[in-house]
């Protein structure tokens, strides 16, 4: 078949970009992510929009979703450009899970589950390489050269009281959109919590038994 198009779902913290990487070399796929766009044009002016703020920095910095009209426009424009794809980071709301019925089929819906209380030590605890855009994190997986190790950066929104307010944010808006998913009988639940090659030898046969 063509390549498969891949949405992955879970919260802030469950692994989506650290699994998307996988996903994207073993399948030949293009990873379509809403935060790794928007942290790109934090700056972007879209006070035309008639938003709160004038930037996505404002919106991101607090832990806020960023207006949908701003996020439509971005994974519009990407998915139109690719044959198959891991969408990460969208839909959050179920506004943005309508519009992309109109823009394209799935042929996987994955949720990586993880509980709270991992979550919030895994986001307080990861960095990233600026020069190759690597995650790492402090405990679970710190890199093995000291050279990577002193150039790691702490995302701005990865503080602990922005990741509580992301987590709120999340429980809110996107949970509804897995009910969704579930309820539609696509939803493939994979345990997040295991090491991550446990959990991408789950998500890749997930992947290959419905793709
Ligand atoms: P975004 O960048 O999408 O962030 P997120 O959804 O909060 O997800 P993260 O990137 O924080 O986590 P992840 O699941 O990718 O985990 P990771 O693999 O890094 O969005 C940021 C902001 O942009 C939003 O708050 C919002 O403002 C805006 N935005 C984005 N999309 C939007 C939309 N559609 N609408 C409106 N606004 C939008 O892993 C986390 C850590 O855990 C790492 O350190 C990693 O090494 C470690 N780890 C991963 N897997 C495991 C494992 N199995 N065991 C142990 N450690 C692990």
């Amino acid at each position: 078949m063509a390549q498969p198009r891949i949405l992955i779902l879970g919260a802030p913290g469950a692994g989506k970009g650290t699994q998307s990487a996988k996903i994207t070399e073993a399948f030949d796929v293009e990873h379509v992510t809403t935060g790794d766009a928007l942290r790109a044009n934090k700056d972007m002016d879209i006070s035309e929009m008639d938003t709160e703020y004038d930037t996505p920095r404002e919106y991101m910095d607090q832990g806020e979703l960023v207006p949908d009209e701003v996020v439509n426009a971005i994974v519009d424009e990407a998915l139109s450009q690719a044959d198959g794809f891991v969408l990460d980071g969208y839909p959050r709301n179920l506004e943005q899970a309508e519009e992309l019925e109109d823009m394209t089929d799935l042929d996987v819906v994955l949720y990586l589950d993880v509980g709270e209380e991992e979550l919030v030590h895994r986001l307080t605890g990861r960095r990233m390489d600026p020069e190759t855009g690597e995650i790492y994190h402090v405990e679970y997986n710190p890199p093995e050269d000291p050279d990577v190790e002193d150039r790691l950066e702490q995302r701005d929104d990865d503080t602990e009281e922005t990741v509580k307010e992301r987590l709120r944010v999340f429980r809110e808006n996107t949970e509804p959109v897995i009910e969704y998913y579930e309820d539609e009988g696509v939803l493939e639940r994979v345990n997040g919590e295991q090491a991550p090659d446990e959990v991408w030898e789950d998500v890749k046969a997930t992947i290959e038994d419905v793709a």
